[in-house]
């Protein structure tokens, strides 16, 4: 029945696409229509009504007037597939390596912070999900549940973590040697987001999870930065700057309002140790305060990157590139792969597709290092399109999440199997029986 989770070992992908396909109809026999809906629309749709608007202002928005979300949709319709035929593809394989692992299919899950805004179990349902397909799930620094946590949920499930710098270098480093410790396989460094983007539906409902304590859980659990607070607390507090003390009002100067209680109350609630005494303790809140004080770091500059050789021996992914010339700057610096991605739109408005980015990319990096790719994938037949373009492999990043919202692990689980089973069909359909065929031949433009 489609509803009950398939255990999918990893080599058990080659004819995905019949198996899901089969089991729906069958589970449609019997009356039963899928919990999380197929159509991309209808999962947006179905997802949108779930989640709290602020949830979903946070998760589906993007920058400005979302005009790079819907370029990055429509660039796609710009490279038509043109589907072969009798080319025997009864056996197919999802199969690939990457960075030096098998994995069962050229898709990851992509990075995504706050998903205790989706649904209570967060990351820990993602590796469910991640697990039961045997898909690498890239952590993300702005993390619900600690790393360390999901790491063990994820057993011996490939694993990634993604590392925003922050302006301190020890706290970049202690969260680089915690992915490492904790068996992260590479260290993807989102490079587009020294700065949050002008992100005008969040503006609108004066709404920043963070500041609730929200998606900060990589953080708190960080012993620098757990130092950072403590010194944050000891130190006198001086007159704030005029700008300071209006971009960051007191909450205790406010007159108190249900929404101030709640914030106060989440801060609190997700701080480490016991509410009752984190409600007495200065820290919590100082933890939040230290957040937004070391996030940003504009300063950072291609140099900056030999660093990480010293911190780590794993692989190191840049993320965010989207014009050739960074994709070069990328290479000269010795990054071990790139992710050709804007964020879903997240960051600049009015910026070039991600897409259009990858088909001008992968011909100059030609193999030198993985292209991976995201910002915009909705389909199996995306997929297939980035892959033809020169990707290596994909993050798919939001139309898991919504299944997540929707029903937990089996929700985030049934999205990707689904792509996974898109992905399959639509190889089978062009004449293709391999990744590795699917080039730029495969497509019309
Ligand atoms: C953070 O990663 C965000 O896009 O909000």
């Amino acid at each position: 029945m489609e509803e009950s989770r398939i255990e999918t070992p990893a080599r058990a992908l080659s004819g995905i696409g019949r198996a899901v396909q089969g089991a729906i109809y069958a589970a449609g026999a019997y009356g039963h229509k899928p919990k999380v809906p197929v159509e991309p629309a209808a999962l947006y749709a179905a997802a949108r009504r779930r989640m709290s608007p602020q949830a979903w202002s946070y998760v589906a928005g993007s920058a400005g007037m979302q005009r790079t979300d819907a370029a990055n949709i429509a660039a796609f319709e710009r490279y038509p597939i043109v589907p072969r035929l009798l080319r025997d593809v009864g056996e197919r394989s999802l199969g690939v390596s990457l960075c030096g692992h098998d994995l069962p299919a050229p898709v990851l899950f992509a990075p995504i912070g706050v998903l205790e805004m989706a649904h209570k179990e967060a990351e820990l349902a993602v590796a469910e999900a991640a697990r039961s397909l045997g898909l690498p799930m890239v952590l993300s620094t702005q993390g619900s549940v600690p790393m360390e946590q999901t790491a063990k949920a994820l057993r011996a499930n490939p694993m990634w973590y993604q590392l925003y710098w922050s302006n301190n270098d020890d706290l970049a480093r202690s969260l680089v040697r915690r992915a490492e410790k904790s068996r992260a396989q590479a260290i993807v460094v989102t490079l587009d987001t020294p700065l949050l983007g002008w992100r005008t539906k969040d503006l609108d409902l004066g709404y920043l999870p963070f500041a609730r304590g929200e998606g900060i859980a990589q953080y708190l659990t960080d012993p620098v930065f757990q130092n950072l607070v403590r010194d944050r607390v000891a130190e006198v507090p001086e007159e704030p700057a005029r700008d300071e003390r209006v971009s960051r009002r007191d909450l205790s100067s406010e007159r108190p309002t249900l929404t101030a209680i709640r914030t106060l109350a989440s801060i609190t609630r997700h701080y480490p140790g016991r509410f009752r005494d984190n409600l007495r303790s200065p820290l919590p809140r100082a933890a939040v305060e230290t957040f937004l004080d070391v996030f940003p770091c504009p300063g950072l500059s291609w140099d900056d990157l030999a660093k990480l050789r010293d911190w780590t021996s794993l692989p190191v992914i840049l993320k965010g590139i989207q014009s050739v010339d960074d994709a070069r700057l990328a290479l000269e610096h010795g990054a071990d792969g790139i992710i050709v991605s804007n964020h879903g739109g997240r960051q600049v408005d009015g910026a070039i597709a991600s897409l259009d980015a990858l088909a001008a990319i992968a011909p100059v990096v030609d193999g030198q290092v993985p292209v991976l790719f995201d910002s915009g994938i909705r389909s199996g037949a995306d997929i297939f399109k980035a892959l033809a373009l020169g990707a290596s492999a994909v993050l798919v990043g939001r139309p898991w999440l919504y299944g997540l919202a929707l029903d937990g692990a089996a929700g985030a689980q049934a999205v990707m199997e689904r792509l996974l089973a898109e992905l399959d069909l639509t190889m089978g359909l062009s004449g293709i029986a391999s990744i590795d065929q699917i080039t730029r031949d495969c497509l019309s433009t």
